[in-house]
């Protein structure tokens, strides 16, 4: 079954078409790859796919349903979670804490409840709490919990950023560009990380520059091309394909990650 299914999606910025007519169906439990130069319209796709931009045209179906004019808290809600490519971090805040900025997508306390710390509130803020507790855990982060984020290697950062897009307990997480900026040991981090978040049963949604990374941890890949749609298959499939070698990849596929 397909967990993600966009159809017909269009995008433009004034005269650049960011995003062309493009459909991909992303199914359950595997790891899905969108590979493209820059600019090719990676970015504004999980813009769109994430509630933040509004698309021109076309259909975004989650979970069988419409997610097209959700705000993002509300898509946030049904279980999908994302990265930055652009780290969000508060440097002035303990890890732990802002792993919790994300929970508090997912707890509902109105301002009444939360201003008079009724039962519910706390019983909230304690499964929050322990979701993001779990989350560290998981990116093997519990040593830092307490640390305040500034002092933190880039590395690490990107972990806490994804423990944050885990701690809601989500379906289906985008990550935009996890390993950009990381060395060859944080990459190699990295990759068993993605892996094991797979593992645990949530779909993975990637957008990565680095291909040795894509083609040993995906499923299926989609490239893109100027916002269009040039190719979707298996690595393998990609790696043999005429048209992204020579739009794309150039012969230059490295396997040393
Ligand atoms: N908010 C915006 N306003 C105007 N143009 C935009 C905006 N966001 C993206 N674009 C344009 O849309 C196109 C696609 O950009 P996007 O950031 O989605 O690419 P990308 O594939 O993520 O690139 P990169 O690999 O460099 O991150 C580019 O031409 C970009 O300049
Ligand atoms: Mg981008």
């Amino acid at each position: 079954m397909a967990l993600l299914e966009v159809k017909d999606l269009t995008k433009a910025f004034g005269g650049v078409t960011a995003i062309a007519d493009l459909h991909f169906k992303v199914p359950e439990n595997k790891v899905y790859s969108v590979i493209g130069p820059n600019g090719a319209g990676k970015t504004t796709l999980f813009n769109m796919l994430s509630g933040i931009y509004h698309p021109d045209e076309g259909s975004i179906r989650f979970l069988d349903q419409e997610i097209i004019g959700k705000e993002p808290h509300a898509v946030a809600e049904m279980g999908l979670s994302r990265t930055f490519q652009n780290l969000q971090m508060f440097f002035n805040m303990t890890v732990l804490d802002n792993v919790l900025v994300g929970c508090h997508l997912r707890t509902h306390s109105g301002l009444f409840s939360a201003a008079f710390r009724l039962p519910s509130v706390i019983r909230e803020e304690r499964v929050a709490r322990q979701w993001a507790e779990e989350a560290l855990a998981f990116c093997g982060l519990e040593e830092y919990s307490r640390q305040h984020a500034d002092a933190l290697p880039y590395g690490v950062l990107k972990r806490i950023e994804i423990a944050r897009a885990l701690a809601v307990q989500p379906k289906l997480l985008l990550m935009d560009e996890p390993a950009a900026g990381l060395n060859d040991t944080e990459t190699l981090e990295m990759r068993s990380l993605i892996r094991r978040i797979s593992e645990s049963g949530i779909t993975v949604l990637l957008v990565e520059h680095n291909m040795g990374l894509v083609m040993q941890v995906s499923d299926r890949i989609l490239v893109l091309d100027y916002g269009s749609r040039l190719a979707e298959g298996t690595p393998e499939e990609i790696q043999n394909n005429p048209q992204v070698i020579e739009a794309y990849l150039g012969g230059e596929v490295q396997y040393a990650v």
